[in-house]
């Protein structure tokens, strides 16, 4: 699937996210064993155990057996369009997820032309 198709995809789940508290919509697409799995956030009133958009889709993929994630696409639709990439990156939680999970896939941010490996994004990642 080309970049932005898979972006279009992340923008779309973006709309299903349940974010009462934030109103922050984020979407997650990925390709793992060439099927596709998206993922939103999802909030609950017990703030601290909200669920990002990232490990939505990452568990929907390892809950389906999926094969190897190559390519994962994020949105975070209520940003504006000049906003910064710090405004548009996984959190820090997510990108344990990711380098544990996916750890050869190609990483894209809808607003930012640069592709992204794991490595760019958590250099020196924790492992076992
Ligand atoms: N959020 C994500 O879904 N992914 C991230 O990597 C960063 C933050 C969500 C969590 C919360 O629902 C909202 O964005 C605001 O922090």
């Amino acid at each position: 699937m080309t970049r932005e198709e898979l972006l279009s995809y992340a923008r779309e789940a973006a709309l299903r996210a349940h974010c009462p508290y934030s109103h922050f919509h984020v979407g997650a697409a990925l390709i793992a064993g060439g099927k596709l799995y998206t993922g939103v956030n999802i909030e609950t009133s017990s703030y601290g155990l909200t669920l990002c958009a990232e490990r939505s889709a990452l568990a929907a993929a390892i809950s389906d057996g999926a094969g190897p994630i190559t390519q994962v696409a994020l949105a975070c639709i209520d940003t504006p369009h000049d906003a910064p990439l710090h405004e548009r990156t996984p959190c820090g939680a997510c990108r344990q997820w990711l380098t544990d999970l996916a750890p050869n896939a190609t990483i894209y941010i809808d607003g930012i032309s640069q592709d992204f490996s794991i490595a760019d994004l958590l250099p020196h990642a924790f492992s076992l």
